[in-house]
């Protein structure tokens, strides 16, 4: 958590908010009256179609300095490394992984910064994910972003962010996340020198928690521990530049003021933040190691019950105490594919190789597990004596779809292209006499 800014946040998962820069400005008992308090505009911004069910309705009522639609016409932008073509993208079985992600030596801001890993989908089937790094090191200046095509899940390796977006200020840090949702308007600024962190753009069903099942009613995420800003508002006018990402492009348009002019709002869409280190991890306490479905913090889930369109899993720290048994993750195919990311430490199925920063790819059905040396050393290992994980925090983007990995990723120098020998040392050990 964040020291700055506690106060600055409503606490609660999907909640009907309310929130006031200026006292008396939310209308009572209706949301679009004759005239706004102070001469501010009404608006609504839908994040779900106006008859999905009660329990899935997302939609904020902003009111602000002037309506979104200010703005001079949109012209396409280019962005070298920041898209959605994944039919031009490899879906390729091989295994594959990164070293960290390099920091920038020129000038980028968080939006130059964005490269596009891996994807699936996009955002004319409403289904899919993009997979991106980015790595800055200095703030968005005079240019507003929003995204039409998916709600951003930013998780930050390196650095903290400020989002400052219409609904009002998030500060990130590393072990944090954020969530900015389709169509929020807003600008990243660093609280560090440089900046780096993934994120999973989001192209089908809303980031949801998951259902708990036997679990029963806590656990895991708690959605108290998910934090939505108050509202504040810039009064600013200029020469600004809105960018939007739409179709799977972007655009440029120009604009004489700062969008994040929204002076008070109510609803239940909205960025948010969570801190991951309060998540309330669940694990074996008898034998196996469990599917990493239990790690799951948030989930997007597709037309299919219980086949996900997207998790986001972490593997943070936590003990291991199931008795003779492999404690580690096992070896497995899946028929989900997973994007592997790592904020601090070292992930306990990879000796090395697998740096903050980094990153790695198993597509469906691709083998993988630990490497030769930990499958070694957590076979030997004493499972009468817990072992307790410290300093650790990697992350999955799981997506039911084929990862297909953009010629960029593919060609970068930090692919690690003798990833598959880790597994190469694992022995044969099968003798028919021995017990
Ligand atoms: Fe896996």
């Amino acid at each position: 958590m964040t020291v700055s800014g506690q106060w600055r946040y409503q606490s609660g998962f999907g909640n009907e908010f309310a929130s006031e820069a200026l006292p008396g400005v939310l209308p009572v008992g209706q949301n679009s009256p004759q005239r706004v308090a102070h001469g501010l505009y009404a608006e609504q911004l839908s994040g779900t179609a106006f008859t999905a069910p009660r329990h899935a309705n997302r939609r904020s009522w902003l009111y602000r300095i002037r309506p979104a639609v200010m703005h001079e016409p949109f012209a396409p932008r280019d962005h070298a490394t920041f898209h959605n073509r994944f039919n031009e993208a490899l879906a390729t079985p091989n295994q594959l992984r990164w070293d960290p992600w390099p920091l920038p030596a020129a000038p980028t801001d968080f939006l130059d910064g964005l490269v596009t890993v891996a994807g699936n989908g996009g955002p004319d089937e409403q289904a899919g994910i993009g997979i991106h790094v980015y790595a800055a090191n200095r703030s968005m200046e005079g240019r507003f972003f929003y995204d039409a095509d998916g709600e951003l899940l930013i998780v930050p390796q390196q650095g903290r962010l400020r989002l400052a977006t219409e609904l009002g200020v998030l500060e990130v840090a590393p072990l944090e996340i954020a969530v900015v949702p389709r169509g929020v308007r807003f600008r990243v600024e660093l609280l560090d020198e440089v900046a780096r962190g993934y994120v999973a753009e989001n192209f089908g069903a809303l980031l949801k928690l998951p259902d708990l099942g036997p679990i029963g009613a806590n656990s895991l995420a708690l959605p108290r521990d998910f934090l939505t800003p108050l509202a504040a508002y810039e009064d600013v006018e200029g020469d600004f530049a809105l960018i939007a990402k739409f179709g799977g492009a972007l655009w440029q348009a120009r604009i004489g003021h700062s969008p994040l002019d929204v002076v008070a709002w109510h609803g239940n869409y909205a960025p948010y933040k969570y801190d991951l280190t309060r998540f309330n991890t669940v694990g074996s306490i008898s034998v196996d190691h469990p599917d990493p479905s239990i790690f799951t913090v948030l989930t997007s889930p597709s037309d299919t019950p219980g086949t996900a369109n997207m998790d986001f899993v972490i593997f943070p720290p936590r003990w291991l105490v199931a008795e003779h048994t492999f404690r580690p993750p096992y070896f497995h195919r899946n028929v989900a594919s997973e994007f592997m990311g790592l904020i601090e430490g070292a992930y306990d199925a990879k000796a090395g190789g697998f740096a903050p920063g980094g990153m790695s790819i198993h597509n469906g059905m691709s083998g993988h597990g630990p490497d030769a040396v930990s499958f070694e050393k957590a076979s030997a290992a004493d499972t009468t004596v817990p072992d307790h994980l410290t300093h650790t925090m990697a992350f999955m983007f799981e997506t039911r779809k084929a990862l297909r990995v953009t010629r960029q990723a593919l060609d970068s120098p930090q692919l690690q292209r003798d990833y598959w020998r880790c597994w190469q040392g694992l022995r044969k050990m099968f003798d028919p006499a021995r017990p």
